[in-house]
């Protein structure tokens, strides 16, 4: 079992970030084995406001797994957020991977911020303005990116596959807010990036309305992790792993099992 902590849209400012998160994070070192991070860290995106983050963070001694956020690009200067991050051992994913060990088993991260576009049946098309299809390009160009990364971690041999984004792969996870929203809540290119690059769990923020749990239209579990939706400082999921003598046929491999 790869017991995998995430949360999203934790939003630390200069005035300071929510109250306890400290010490509710702490506990994450006996909770889980890697903590994911699903984007807007910071309110602005000011590398000030990047080290107010870390030193909520300072206690987490499992690995720590992010991608930013719209908020953490707000400042224009996502380059010095992501690198002061980075500094502190932070594994800060924009369209690459990454592959923890974890109890002698290969966890693959693929991660990128996403974009927005809408989803089936009500989404962007790249017609008309150049404005609306340098949108719409934006929104597919991430989305290969991320369906690539995970491509790569399938050639890898990974043992298990998740998808970090902020931006959202499923409209599930979108139920709560304003349908007028979904458009920029997330795409379905991100949804088909995650069918087609194959995962076993996608999970995401942004969507500080939203519901927790969804699928993509093509079945990946996925997990809307922003705090306000999960009110806590962290949510803890259990991916199933193969069993090495047991008949395939003897476990779910695409388990995902919720904890807390
Ligand atoms: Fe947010
Ligand atoms: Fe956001």
């Amino acid at each position: 079992m790869i017991r995998i902590a995430a949360v999203g849209d934790v939003h630390v400012g200069t005035d300071g970030p929510p109250e306890g998160l400290r010490a509710k994070l702490a506990q994450v070192n006996d909770d889980a084995d890697v903590l994911l991070v699903a984007g807007d860290l910071t309110k602005c995106g000011t590398p000030e406001e990047a080290g107010r983050f870390l030193d909520e963070f300072t206690e987490v001694a499992v690995p720590i797994v992010a991608v930013l956020g719209n908020h953490d690009h707000h400042a224009g200067r996502p380059d010095d957020v992501a690198r002061r991050l980075a500094d502190h051992g932070i594994i800060v994913l924009d369209g690459d991977e990454v592959v923890l060990t974890v109890g002698g088993y290969r966890l693959g991260i693929a991660g990128i911020k996403g974009f927005g576009g809408g989803f089936a049946g009500a989404s962007a098309t790249a017609f008309g303005e150049a404005e609306i299809k340098a949108f719409v390009h934006h929104s597919e160009h991430v989305a290969r990116r991320l369906s690539d990364a995970l491509a790569r971690l399938a050639e890898a041999g990974c043992d298990r596959r998740v998808a970090l984004t902020h931006y959202s792969p499923s409209p599930d996870t979108l139920a709560g807010e304003r349908l007028e929203l979904f458009p920029f809540l997330g795409s379905q290119h991100l949804a088909e990036a995650v069918d087609v690059g194959g995962a076993d769990l996608a999970i995401h923020g942004h969507a500080h309305m939203g519901t927790e749990r969804g699928r993509t239209p093509g079945g990946v579990p996925v997990r809307n992790v922003a705090m306000p939706v999960i009110r806590a400082a962290y949510r803890v999921y259990e991916l199933a792993v193969p069993m090495p003598v047991a008949p395939a046929d003897e476990h779910d491999a695409s388990a995902v099992r919720h904890v807390g």
